[in-house]
């Protein structure tokens, strides 16, 4: 049994005033949520405020980026080792990091590494770009960055690291992939890949998420699908009325 996780990735928004004020206004609708696993993605400013604000709620945080480095001169970098006091999560190699921040395949893998090592559970963020998509790609693609993301690292290790297929044409368009084309390809471009690579009861345990314009109304045609595990969600992280409906969503 996959115990489903939703994870909420502010992305560059709100000040730290407003990272207490959001939260403020999600813990008693979230906490009275039970069987899966939420964590929230604040930018780094917002951590600390927002780490004292969910101790013993059994709500989880993550950051959205790390550098693989432990330490050193690194200018405008964070690592794993300073992550790890405030977090149990970190987000890597999401699109817009690829996209705008020339991550590759490769640093992908070493912050993988970097934060497993650290003990963080990264989620690892893979999918095509429309023009991917359109010119049939998908398959070469998704399969790609999940081989070359988590490659050389260990089984027993592996196995706690949650991959966010997230199509980038999907990402804060309004336009979610449907909850059957999602599945496709999680079951068959992410967790066949990750079954070639540990073993298929690594595969068979991993929470793999949709992520890409999901909402509170159409966040169960996701989590109705057998292979998806949950979700990453941007846009409607910061709105407590649509975020606390995914989660609620994610727990039937
Ligand atoms: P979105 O973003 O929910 O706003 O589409 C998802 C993401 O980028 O993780």
């Amino acid at each position: 049994m996959r115990v489903p996780l939703v994870a909420g990735n502010w992305k560059m928004n709100k000040t730290v005033e407003g990272a207490r004020e959001l939260v403020n206004g999600l813990l008693p609708r979230l906490q009275a949520v039970q069987g899966i696993e939420i964590v929230l993605c604040p930018p780094f400013p917002s951590l600390l405020a927002v780490h004292t604000l969910l101790k013993g709620t059994g709500i989880g945080l993550g950051a959205q980026n790390l550098h693989w480095e432990p330490s050193g001169a690194y200018t405008g970098e964070v690592s794993a080792e300073m992550l790890k006091e405030l977090c149990g999560y970190v987000i890597i190699g999401h699109s817009e990091r690829r996209a705008y921040f020339g991550e590759t395949d490769e640093t992908v893998n070493k912050k993988t590494k970097a934060a497993l090592a650290n003990g963080l559970i990264p989620i690892v963020c893979v999918g095509e770009t429309l023009a991917e998509n359109e010119a049939g790609q998908t398959e070469a693609v998704v399969t790609r960055q999940v081989m070359e993301g988590l490659k050389g690292i260990e089984a027993d290790q592996a196995g706690k690291i949650v991959i966010a297929y997230e199509p980038v044409w999907a990402i804060g368009t309004g336009k979610a992939a449907t909850g059957i084309g999602a599945n496709q390809v999680i079951g068959d471009y992410v967790r066949r890949p990750v079954a070639s690579l540990f073993g298929d009861k690594v595969a068979e345990g991993m929470r793999i998420l949709y992520g890409g314009s999901v909402n509170g109304t159409n966040a169960a045609l996701f989590f109705s699908q057998p292979e998806i595990d949950g979700a990453l969600v941007g846009g409607a992280s910061l709105k407590v009325d649509d975020f606390s409906a995914i989660v609620q969503a994610a727990a039937k």
